[in-house]
């Protein structure tokens, strides 16, 4: 009885060993410091062909790693695009594409978000004993059925540490920014509201003055009709500010609505405490920028230094922020351990310009159309490179075809993750990245925008 019992004991005893998270396997796993930048175009970046901004950190990250020059994104919007990111899978596999004309998340108060069935990165690296931690923007909703249920947040999804932005950036939560949300719409409903205000004001002076009979019962139904009208406008809009606008630590809002000057310093300051709480265990750390979304920063040491007015300032901003979190990577004697990677969601905004600053969105370089375009090159092809320096031969460019959806399987074969798991549209880039392949695993990439299917690139083998 006892030997026979001894043998499956000591053979689960291992497997635990192997699977807990410590011993000498586990200091081999590597680091990864993920950055994903909001809406950065491909030519918005000196190693891409821009020689009139000035990116020495990016650059420098390219330099002493892997550049790809055909790197794309899942979608051409923010909430879709993440979500495939993160699940490795296309957006429409998780209902996060969407048929209608919002094919981002506009309400944080929305019942919206990744399903918690979901696997993400973050939740398998979870399971092999790493410590997960998102600093920045999500854009992948926060509740389900109620308020504070909180089934969509980030520490649903595998984080087990979330500082930032459950929604996003965008000019409502800055004021006299004008608003991103349905601008029309809201157009609309002021002026309804007005009319039906001054039409009102009118017939209590015609009913005042006795000029004519007016109904009682008409001035209330008005009044009552107008009180309505204003609500459905000011409420959902003019209050988006505090809908949206918010900064969590895990599950509290801690800042409502947030102070936008002082963003950047606070999400990188909360990104190098994680690398450095962290620095003597396995762990994966998503930075996921504020920059370069409208409305941009106004900080003083990038104010007026860049050559393309307020925008470039941001651009410029950004890249001194990746800097220091390289340095802190670094410093720390990580960088050996670590994979970083740098990329955008998508492509720049082409057409965001205001009459005060000029361009405020991104630039595409060569390619054409941008942000929300899904079957044009500038909409969906963005930065991105990987450095690990034990790793990865420095100054390696690869022009294969690969998308942002790689990333899942990546991190899972390098956390030497092997437990079963669903379909995936990425595919693991360590060998095209360590050279010891020539050839992309994509055959074909289907360029969706919302559910629909814009364009499909075919990279026919052999070829
Ligand atoms: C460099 O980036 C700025 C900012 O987006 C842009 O205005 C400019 O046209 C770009 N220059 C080149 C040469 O691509
Ligand atoms: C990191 O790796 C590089 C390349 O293999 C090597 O030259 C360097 O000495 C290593 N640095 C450390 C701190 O181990």
């Amino acid at each position: 009885m006892r030997s026979t019992l001894g043998a499956p004991l000591l053979l689960l005893l291992l497997l635990a060993a192997g699977s807990d998270g410590t011993g000498a396997e586990m200091d081999r796993k590597p680091n990864f410091v993920l950055m994903m930048v909001d809406d950065l175009g491909i030519g918005d970046v000196g190693c891409y062909g821009n020689d009139t901004i000035r990116t020495p950190n990016i650059d420098r990250l390219a330099s002493e790693g892997v550049k790809l020059t055909q790197h794309i994104a899942a979608a051409p919007l923010c909430t879709p695009s993440r979500a495939a990111f993160m699940t490795g899978r296309y957006a429409l596999r998780s209902g996060m594409a969407s048929a209608g004309r919002a094919q981002v998340l506009l309400f944080l108060g929305g019942s919206g978000g990744l399903p918690a069935s979901e696997g993400t990165f973050a939740k398998r690296l979870q399971q092999q004993g790493y410590t997960t931690g998102l600093v920045g923007k999500w854009h992948l909703g926060v509740n389900c059925e109620r308020r504070g249920d909180h089934c969509h947040h980030p520490n649903q999804h595998g984080f087990s540490y979330f500082y930032g932005l459950p929604f996003t950036l965008f000019n409502d939560c800055m004021p006299g920014e004008g608003s991103d949300v349905m601008a029309d719409l809201q157009v609309t409903l002021r002026h309804m509201a007005i009319i039906l205000g001054v039409g009102l004001f009118t017939l209590v002076c015609v009913r005042a003055s006795g000029l004519l009979e007016v109904s009682l019962w008409l001035l209330v139904s008005l009044f009552l009709i107008s009180i309505l009208a204003t609500a459905v406008w000011y409420v959902p809009f003019k209050l988006l500010p505090t809908w949206n606008c918010i900064i969590m630590r895990n599950q509290d809002v801690i800042e409502q609505p947030m102070t936008v000057e002082t963003l950047p310093q606070r999400l990188l300051g909360e990104a190098q405490n994680f690398v450095r709480r962290n620095s003597d265990r396995p762990f994966l750390l998503f930075f996921s920028l504020a920059h370069v979304h409208s409305p941009l920063f106004e900080t003083p040491a990038f104010a007026g230094k860049s050559r393309h007015g307020c925008y470039g300032d941001n651009l410029e901003e950004m890249d001194w922020i990746i800097g220091k979190l390289t340095e802190t990577v670094d410093s720390l004697g990580l960088a050996n351990n670590t994979l970083m990677y740098f990329t955008s969601d998508h492509g720049g905004h082409l057409e965001d310009a205001n009459s005060r600053i000029g361009q405020s969105g991104g630039w595409n370089g060569i390619y054409k159309g941008g942000k929300a375009m899904g079957g044009w090159e500038g909409g969906i092809r963005v930065p991105g490179i990987f450095r690990w320096p034990g790793r990865l031969a420095a100054g390696t460019v690869v022009d294969e075809p690969t998308s942002l959806m790689d990333l899942y399987p990546t991190l899972k074969y390098l956390a030497k993750d092997t437990l079963p798991d669903r379909l995936l549209d990425g595919h693991n880039l360590m060998p095209l990245l360590e050279g010891s392949v020539k050839r992309s695993e994509h055959e074909f990439m289907f360029h969706y925008c919302g559910v629909y299917l814009n364009a499909v690139r075919w990279h026919p083998p052999g070829i």
